[in-house]
């Protein structure tokens, strides 16, 4: 699909995000594998998290949906079948690397695959880990498809993570119910990842604990089916705040998750000047929810390093374009994940946001931006959002700041996450 955006501004002051995408996954996945049923309401029912849940369909799981309402039939954490051809994730990462590490402990031949942005994601941060662990699981050269053979037992290990990662340490975690022994993960790098699937398999029963950077899971012998409510995503909220601050008076955006190692990008435009207010915060499902409105402000460059770019990895295209509008000079460093995304993020953002006149500089693991408004191109920008759901929407939000109408070439992968994100942008109301 090709959109062709003019921006315009609707009426409404307070907007629906939907269900956190990360979340989803997890509940679907411990969901699928608990005794008894499991009912999910606010889930996200985007691309990816079909994904998961067509794949435990194909393991004789059963999943009902209604509106954003899901209903798993738990068939225990030994109850999931062979599945009778390969497990098609689509473009979901999330769904390949923690289901690498979940069938890695069933006892049944599975394979892994996805489209070809995800057969070019590296996949051998999971199957090696996996395979210290004792798992049957090859690759392609460290890439999908992912065949994961039975094995005896795995072992519970400890395992130093070599890079900052909530998937790999998700995949280990879901091995890690069924090893002997426990097993450890260390995170050793600034910034903890989010720790969703931690705080999720605790609301399901199982012994799992959080010493500062360090998480251990002990065997289980059963998970407890939950109800739950999924809080809004916060990486899809993300879009909204600098459209908010620089352009317009007040949304609130109900019900957002607020988890601490997600909030970086809160903090990041807090350090840019960027007004907003966060009530009615509670605890949802073991998960810190709250209530978020955004006011008109204006944004100063600032520097992020590795600790802050972890909390707030998968928000950096929206920050990246919010920064060209921002007063002086905004440095993000320690962002070098951003090159195994969906696409190498940092090249795509380099190359696309140029195209609206920004002044953005790459580097190894980030950029330096020089803030000022965008320039005014000669013609209609012709935008490529290499498929890329965050790379879309971001530079729809920079092009909406600038006030230029732009045509992108393939919007559609919004579904990814966000399926309605531009009827949102249609329907918000800065000014
Ligand atoms: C995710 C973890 C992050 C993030 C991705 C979702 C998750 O990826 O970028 O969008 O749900 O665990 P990495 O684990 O590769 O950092």
């Amino acid at each position: 699909m090709n959109k062709n955006l003019t921006p315009k501004f609707g009426i409404q002051n307070e907007v629906n995000i939907p269900g956190d995408k990360s979340i989803t996954h997890r509940a679907i996945i411990l969901g699928a594998i608990a005794d008894g049923i499991t009912k999910i309401t606010g889930a996200l029912v985007s691309d990816d998290c079909l994904a998961t849940i067509n794949c435990f369909r194909q393991m004789g799981v059963e999943i009902t949906q209604n509106g954003d309402c899901l209903r798993i039939s738990g068939v225990g954490l030994r109850g999931l079948k062979k599945p009778a051809k390969p497990l098609y994730v689509g473009n979901s990462g999330t769904t390949m690397r923690l289901l690498a590490g979940l069938l890695a402990a069933q006892s049944f031949d599975a394979v892994l695959d996805g489209d070809e942005s995800i057969r070019r994601r590296p996949m051998g941060r999971v199957a090696q880990p996996l395979a210290a662990m004792g798992a049957a699981v090859s690759t392609k050269e460290g890439l999908a498809p992912i065949a994961v053979s039975p094995c005896p037992h795995l072992t519970g290990m400890d395992y130093k993570m070599p890079m900052p990662s909530a998937q790999v340490k998700s995949a280990i975690l879901l091995a890690g119910l069924y090893a002997n022994g426990a097993t450890r993960v260390i995170e050793q790098h600034a910034g903890l990842t989010r720790n969703h699937t931690e705080l999720m398999m605790a609301q399901f029963g199982a012994n799992v604990t959080t010493d500062k950077n360090i998480i251990t899971i002990h065997p289980a012998r059963r998970l407890a089916a939950q109800n739950l409510i999924i809080p809004a995503d916060i990486s899809s909220a993300a879009f909204f705040l600098p459209l908010v601050m620089l352009l317009g008076k007040k949304l609130t955006i109900k019900n957002v998750g607020i988890n601490p190692t997600r909030t970086g990008i809160l903090d990041a435009f807090a350090a840019m000047g960027g007004c907003f207010e966060i009530t009615n915060r509670r605890i949802s499902c073991g998960e810190p929810v709250g209530n978020i409105t955004i006011s008109h402000s204006k944004l100063k460059g600032i520097d992020v390093d590795a600790a802050l770019a972890a909390r707030m990895i998968d928000e950096i295209p929206i920050f990246a374009a919010a920064a060209c509008f921002a007063e002086g000079t905004t440095t993000i460093r320690g962002a070098g994940e951003l090159r195994f995304k969906e696409t190498d993020r940092l090249a795509a953002l380099t190359a696309e946001l140029g195209k609206l006149g920004a002044d953005i500089t790459p580097t190894d693991d980030g950029f330096v931006i020089q803030g000022s408004k965008l320039g005014q191109p000669k013609q209609t920008p012709v935008l490529r959002g290499y498929g890329d759901h965050r790379i879309v929407m971001a530079l729809a939000i920079a092009a909406t700041l600038a006030g230029i109408p732009f045509e992108i070439d393939d919007a559609s992968c919004v579904k990814t996450s966000f399926p309605d994100f531009f009827e949102t942008l249609d329907c918000i109301s800065p000014l």
